[in-house]
């Protein structure tokens, strides 16, 4: 467990080591303000049953789950949902485009009452009194997909955007050194430089000073993310890498 961010009732905890076996590495966000606590894609059910045990060093009680948050219908964010809104009355955000898929992983009809679908051009949720705000980012990766931006502690969870694997750390120190671990992921997993030039165009209405993304480090400061910025802005990855055949050139 890690605390990104806590003042003034609002904090930020991060589990990054509760994936097991051949499991994708990846991260689950708790945001908590006073008494009530957001969860940000919670992923698959080994990792919920090591997170309900592990959450107890954060939150008192599963029950101060108001929310959870959905980024994508991807398995390692979703394939929890029923157990989580079984076992909490938490009110679940979903991108729309994704709510007729959800169900598939098993969510009955009990508890689908309990997901409310994120329209494309993202909406805002209230936690505890605070504003949060649900910020398209649409084919990158997935083709409804949403970051979620607080205000309160500029953090931007910013889901599989910013995907780093292979590091040996938490915070990201260098980001030159740090490029490796991100190329990979972003080349292969993200729609098109043309939208990521957008996206930057776009979130840097944000002030943000944590890049906190679903998988592996966090980017902190605002010198390193003007670089993954700048990084971003001239990456060619997805289609723009494809040859007529739909091959990834090498
Ligand atoms: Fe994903
Ligand atoms: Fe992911």
């Amino acid at each position: 467990m890690i605390e990104l961010f806590n003042n003034n009732g609002h904090r930020s905890i991060m589990f990054n080591n509760l994936s097991v076996g051949n499991m994708i590495q990846s991260t689950q966000h708790v945001i908590i303000d006073g008494d009530e606590a957001m969860l940000l894609d919670p992923g698959g059910h080994k990792v919920y049953a090591a997170l309900i045990s592990k959450m107890a060093d954060a939150i008192s009680s599963v029950s101060k789950i108001k929310h959870i948050f959905f980024s994508h219908q991807d398995p390692d964010i979703v394939a929890s949902a029923n157990a989580w809104m079984m076992m909490t009355d938490a009110k679940a955000y979903l991108p729309e485009i994704w709510i007729r898929f959800i169900s598939h992983f098993g969510v009955d009809d009990i508890v689908i009452k309990q997901i409310t679908p994120i329209p494309d051009k993202g909406m805002d949720i209230t936690l505890n009194g605070k504003t949060l705000n649900a910020v398209p980012a649409h084919f990158l990766h997935s083709a409804g997909n949403f970051q979620l931006y607080s205000p309160e502690s500029k953090i931007l969870y910013s889901g599989d955007l910013g995907a780093s694997f292979g590091q040996n750390y938490d915070f990201v120190e260098s980001f030159d050194d740090h490029i490796q671990y991100l190329e990979g992921f972003h080349k292969r997993y993200i729609a098109s430089g043309v939208l990521l030039k957008k996206w930057v165009k776009m979130i840097r209405k944000y002030d943000i000073e944590i890049i906190a993304p679903q998988h592996g480090a966090i980017m902190k400061g605002k010198d390193t993310i003007e670089k993954y910025y700048t990084w971003l802005e001239n990456l060619e990855c997805g289609m723009d890498i494809m040859d007529d055949d739909l091959v990834f050139k090498s």
